[in-house]
């Protein structure tokens, strides 16, 4: 994809475009724990995959631009923008940056943990700061958002209002691939793995993977492929 194009689909409504900068991930807890949150949703080992090099193992030149490439556009605060869903990550993007124990990167965490609760109650929104994020994500209505903090989410996802990414009760949680919009009210819980540019259908309940691009809708959700 050329730089500036569109990203290729604009599923859910939200218009969005890829840019060529910025290809690092934020690195977050658990990306330095687990070794890294590949974008394109492998979970690979050492710094490299957080540069997307060799070692992830999805890394392929036919793989949409929208996979690999974060678009830092898309939380990108406009001036005099109210917008509680980009104040509230980018103060979760501000805490997982600023890590080590020196007393400015201590008191930079310190603020963007008082943002994160403001925000959080503004938005009514559950959204741990050490979630693992993928850039580029939107959450256009931030309400009633719930993400467990073992759940992955990839970049350049949507999250509209109402939806969980959760647990069922025992361990394992979602890993939301790349791209991937999540509509309005839908539940995305247990150890499910939604597969790049898939969409989930408003108050979706899905409980088993989707593959990438199919569409899954309904109360236990049904995967369909996209028309
Ligand atoms: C899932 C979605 C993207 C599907 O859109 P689409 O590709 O145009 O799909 P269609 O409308 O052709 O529907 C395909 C099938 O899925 C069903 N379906 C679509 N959305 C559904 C939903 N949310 N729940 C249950 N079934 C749904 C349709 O009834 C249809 O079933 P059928 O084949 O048995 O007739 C869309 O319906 C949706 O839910 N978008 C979320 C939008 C949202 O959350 N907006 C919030 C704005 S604030």
């Amino acid at each position: 994809m050329v730089p500036g194009a569109q990203v290729e689909s604009l599923r859910l409504g939200f218009p969005a475009r890829v840019r060529h900068a910025g290809l690092g991930v934020v690195r977050s807890p658990c990306c330095a724990t687990s070794g890294g949150c590949c974008p394109c949703g492998a979970f690979t080992q050492g710094a490299a995959s957080q540069r997307f090099g060799a070692r992830c193992t999805l890394m392929n030149p036919t793989i949409p631009t929208s996979v690999v490439q974060v678009d830092w556009s898309r939380e990108a605060i406009r001036s005099g923008e109210w917008s509680p869903g980009k104040r509230l990550l980018r103060s979760i993007r501000d805490y997982q940056r600023h890590s080590g124990a020196r007393l400015t990167a201590r008191a930079a965490r310190g603020w963007a943990v008082l943002r994160h609760r403001f925000w959080s109650a503004v938005a009514g929104a559950d959204i741990p700061l050490n979630c693992c994020l993928g850039g580029g994500l939107l959450l256009p209505h931030p309400n009633g958002v719930v993400i467990h903090p073992a759940a992955q989410v990839g970049p350049n996802c949507l999250i509209f209002q109402q939806v969980t990414l959760g647990t069922r009760g025992r361990p394992g949680a979602p890993v939301i691939g790349a791209h991937v919009d999540i509509g309005a009210g839908a539940k995305v819980l247990g150890p499910v793995r939604i597969g790049a540019h898939a969409v989930v259908g408003a108050n979706a309940v899905v409980l088993d993977d989707v593959p990438a691009h199919w569409v899954a809708v309904g109360n236990p959700a049904r995967v369909l492929q996209r028309r």
